[in-house]
């Protein structure tokens, strides 16, 4: 797939995830397999006011292919967040049109904008006007059963000059409820001809491929399949390319990776954000542990990351639920 001039190999993003797809959380699933990551959602308000923290989530660190998203609802703010975010170097600027979040949907952007097609196309319009790298838009698929809309604001969103579309198949009002409107995203693929990225419960090769196939789209985008399963990329990767369905690594390996994992946290963030932070990561990774609850629980006294090691050690000897 191609991006604008941005070249996009293999067959699974990271989707933006904010306090979780971080920077440490992206590199790894770069490490194992994931074709490009968009970084957790900004404020274009707050980047215009010169707000230091919001300026932290546009670093894309080491990554190879690494797009900044950008929420609000006034083109003019939008524009000048994008040339903000142009100047940390991303291969493109994704904006954020999904978001059900009261904090985001109440203060007139994300999924508020699917309410406004007309807003969405004026934008979209002003940041490409605005930026020098291409311009993605991450939709739902409306604001609730009754309002499905993705084929109407996809068509502004292509004619305002975006190049490329990720529809979330979701409402507004679905929140991460099920079921996936695969529908919907395949009747977006039909109408505009820019690439669009489906997503939305890929969670392994098999459904990876499903959606491929059901949709035609052209790529696909996951995110919580990703939580403490970076390597999930490497198996829709073996899948897609050769119909191999890859295990999960043993626990040990798991275990490696997730200290990996947060010894790059380490890197990025304060002590205090890490230990916070850590805590549900390292939930995640926990997942198929036998008395993982009662581990889990350790979680919340650890003073520093090698009391995560030695939770690790007895995660060894409890062994796998299986
Ligand atoms: C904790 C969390 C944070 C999220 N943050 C963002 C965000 O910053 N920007 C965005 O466009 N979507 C965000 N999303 C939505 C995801 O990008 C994705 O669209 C959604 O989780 C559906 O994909 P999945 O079924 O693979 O998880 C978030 C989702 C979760 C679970």
């Amino acid at each position: 797939m191609k991006i604008g001039n941005v070249d996009i190999k293999g067959y699974a993003s990271l989707a933006p995830m904010a306090g979780v797809a971080d920077r440490a959380m992206r590199e790894i699933c770069e490490k194992y397999g994931a074709a490009y990551a968009v970084g957790e959602l900004t404020s274009a308000k707050a980047l215009t006011l010169g707000d230091k923290k919001s300026t932290m989530f546009l670093e894309r660190g080491n990554l190879k292919v690494f797009a900044n998203q950008l929420f609000g609802g006034e083109p003019q703010t939008m524009a000048e967040a994008a040339k903000i975010a142009e100047s940390f170097g991303p291969d493109f600027i994704d904006l954020n049109m999904g978001c059900p979040a009261p904090k985001v949907a109440n203060n007139g952007g994300g999924s508020s904008l699917l309410r406004d097609p007309v807003l969405v196309g004026k934008i979209v319009r002003a940041v490409k006007d605005a930026a020098k790298v291409p311009v993605t838009v991450k939709i739902r698929i409306g604001w609730d059963k009754d309002s499905i809309n993705a084929v109407e604001i996809a068509k502004i969103i292509e004619a305002s000059g975006a190049d490329a579309i990720t529809v979330h198949g979701r409402t507004r009002a679905q929140m991460y409820a099920p079921p996936v409107d695969i529908a919907s995203i395949k009747a977006v693929k039909d109408a505009v001809s820019i690439p669009v990225i489906a997503n939305g419960d890929v969670v392994d090769g098999i459904s990876a491929k499903k959606m491929y196939e059901e949709t035609g789209c052209d790529f696909v985008m996951v995110g919580r399949g990703a939580m403490g399963m970076p390597w999930v990329f490497d198996k829709i990767n073996a899948y897609m390319e050769r119909g191999e369905i890859l295990p999960d690594p043993p626990l040990e390996k798991r275990l490696e990776i997730m200290m990996e994992q947060l010894h790059l946290m380490e890197k990025y963030k304060s002590q205090r954000t890490v230990l916070l932070e850590s805590r549900k990561h390292v939930a995640w990774y926990l997942k198929g542990v036998r008395n993982a609850a009662k581990l889990r629980r350790l979680c919340g006294e650890i003073d520093s990351l090698s009391d995560i090691e030695i939770i690790c050690e007895k995660a060894l000897e409890s062994g796998e639920d299986i």
